[in-house]
């Protein structure tokens, strides 16, 4: 999703806002942009499609000097990836970014346009502008402008507003989409999130829903949605290392496979200690007569595998459902039931968005299961779970995915106390997750081997990928990742439904990548293995040695470490993730940006 950087120092901020863009790359974008005002001086804009560096180059060759900018990397909704739409957005003295979408755009530009207002883009954005530079010539001070500008949108917005005749000053506004102040001496920043600015300040605000603020070199004021002064007071920032480094990686989604065992570690620190779990954090769970899961993409993986946990081993009653579809539809409320969010970002429109109707719905107690400290996801529920897997830039979700599983587990267990899980069961547990790591250590040695076999997928134009019980959701996990990163079709089936129609697809040219645990469930895997053998498919199983799997004919078995099977989906992830990252290098595609995603979705 669109990025954004804006600066008000007393030094040049063009640089600050061209590395800002650059560390929010991983977000998703098609074009960029930003302008500067050198103080009391004329603004200069300069927008390019395409990468941020297209706008580095085009910089380089006409440096712009001043104090106070602002920045933006856009991911196209209204209007087609081009110059003319990226942003900022310019309505005379004003200059707009924004991430969100207007709804009404339209209404809006046929009344501006009666005005007297010309329209350069496609975008709903520029109606911000235009209605901005209304206000101004109105007699409205910016501040006031930008506040009377916010009543009439409908819809997301973060947004970021510079005016040439108040230099020295930006104004920002939050509804559904986050900004964060940074403080550094003498001057402020504002951006979408803290990676951008790390590099300037370690001090943050975070603005909550419908503020406005006044951002000043050595000040920032805070209005709430009545326009009333707040307090968002600056914190230092809980980013631990400065995740914007590839280090020794050629992508960051390699970094962050090969990062896991000790984000797996972090997850479990203080919760996990001398062989025992302390779920004291997660409050008491002993009333929950039924779990609600709610999230998107990856996330609503994690929760389709702990579906199974949760009702396997804890014995409650847990229903699992995307946000996009929750939100628009009328379901039943238990009694009694514990409203769970996954994300990775805390951002994602639709997860919050299911969060807020849930609440109105009637659900009493909600828990988020996420990796961002102070999103949005995290403040608006009662009680979060943090994965600590930090911070994550690749757009394909790795370690954030194994790292719910991890946080899942210990929900599992939490809500198992005093039910069906024994307290043998949870010290077994207990000892298969503090085993992880190096689990997770094993299974990347991997690497290799599967390196060598994704040749042979580079040519394929489709796959499927198999699983039964817990490791279902993992084959999921899996084709989405082969999906997102490689463009390859790709399809996961609960391997007993194949007879039911998939298995109308298997010919000599189909690979099937099968998860393979040595688990209750391997003799009837076997069997759909072997109805795939007959048809010709060409297999590649990843497998318990012990679990004796057939290796005749098209049929190439790779041997994964053995490990307890409840953990085994976590365990089994691991060369899934290989597999799609090494086809996607093979295929040349760009990994950590893949085409038309974006990482953290705050749009609806
Ligand atoms: C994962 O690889 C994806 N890029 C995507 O499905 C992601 O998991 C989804 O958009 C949800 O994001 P969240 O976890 O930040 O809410």
């Amino acid at each position: 999703m669109c990025g954004i950087v804006g600066a008000v120092a007393q030094r040049d901020v063009a640089d600050i806002l061209l590395t800002g863009l650059q560390r929010l790359e991983y977000r998703g974008y098609d074009s960029a942009g930003l302008a500067v005002q050198a103080s009391q001086g004329q603004v200069q804009r300069l927008r390019r499609l395409g990468k941020v560096e297209a706008l580095a180059e085009a910089l380089a060759q006409t440096p712009i000097q001043g104090g106070t900018g602002i920045a933006h990397t856009r991911w196209a909704t209204h209007g087609q990836p081009s110059e003319a739409n990226a942003h900022p957005h310019q309505s005379g003295p004003i200059m707009v970014v924004h991430n969100g979408i207007i709804e009404n755009h339209s209404e809006l530009r046929q009344q501006l346009q009666q005005q007297g207002f010309e329209f350069q883009s496609q975008t709903d954005t520029e109606v911000i502008a235009h209605l901005i530079a209304s206000f101004r010539q109105q007699g409205h001070a910016l501040l006031q402008a930008v506040m009377a500008t916010r009543k009439q949108l409908t819809g997301a917005y973060g947004m970021v507003v510079m005016d040439e005749q108040s230099p020295e000053q930006l104004v920002v506004a939050r509804s559904g989409s986050p900004l964060v102040i940074g403080a550094g001496i003498g001057e402020h920043f504002i951006a979408s999130d803290q990676l951008a600015l790390l590099p300037v300040t370690q001090r943050f605000a975070f603005l909550e829903e419908g503020d406005v603020a006044l951002i000043e070199r050595r000040s920032y004021q805070v209005f709430d949605s009545q326009d009333q002064v707040v307090e968002r007071p600056l914190v230092e920032s809980t980013v631990e290392h400065d995740a914007g480094d590839k280090g020794q990686f050629r992508h960051y989604m390699l970094k962050e496979i090969y990062e896991q065992p000790q984000a797996i570690a972090n997850t479990l620190e203080g919760r996990l200690e001398n062989g025992q779990l302390n779920l004291e954090a997660l409050g008491d769970l002993s009333q929950v007569e039924q779990v609600q899961i709610i999230a998107c993409g990856t996330s609503y993986h994690a929760a389709m595998t702990a579906r199974y946990w949760i009702e396997s081993l804890a014995g409650v009653p847990c229903n699992v459902e995307i946000a996009s579809e929750f939100r628009y539809r009328r379901s039943v409320v238990r009694p009694s039931s514990l409203l769970v969010t996954i994300s990775q970002s805390g951002e994602t429109a639709d997860t919050l968005a299911a969060l807020r109707l849930a609440k109105d719905i009637g659900y009493q107690q909600t828990l988020a299961i996420c990796n961002v400290p102070g999103s949005s996801l995290v403040r608006e529920s009662d009680m979060a779970l943090m994965t600590r897997a930090g911070a994550e830039i690749g757009v394909a979700s790795t370690k954030a995915f194994t790292t719910q599983l991890v946080a899942l587990m210990l929900l599992t267990v939490a809500l198992g106390r005093g039910r069906q899980l024994s307290t043998e069961q949870e010290k077994d547990i207990a000892a298969a997750l503090a085993h992880l790591p190096a689990l997770i250590e094993k299974s990347l040695a991997m690497n290799s081997d599967i390196e060598a076999l994704a040749q042979r997928f580079a040519e394929k134009h489709h796959a499927l990928f198999l699983g039964r019980g817990s490791q279902y959701p993992i084959a999921m996990e899996g084709a989405l990742k082969l999906k997102e990163i490689s463009y390859i079709h790709a399809e996961a089936y609960a391997a007993g439904e194949l007879k039911h129609g998939p298995l109308a697809l298997i010919d000599a040219e189909m690979p099937i990548v099968v998860v393979a645990p040595n688990n209750e469930l391997v003799e009837k895997l076997k069997s759909n293995i072997e109805e795939v053998r007959a048809r010709g498919g060409e297999l590649f199983i990843f497998a318990d040695e012990a679990a004796g799997l057939n290796t005749e004919g098209n049929v190439m078995v790779l041997p994964v470490v053995h490990c307890d099977n409840r953990i085994a989906p976590i365990v089994y992830t691991i060369p899934l993730q290989l597999l799609s990252y090494h086809v996607a290098v093979i295929k040349g595609t760009d990994v950590d940006q893949p085409r038309n995603l974006a990482k953290s979705v705050t749009v609806e």
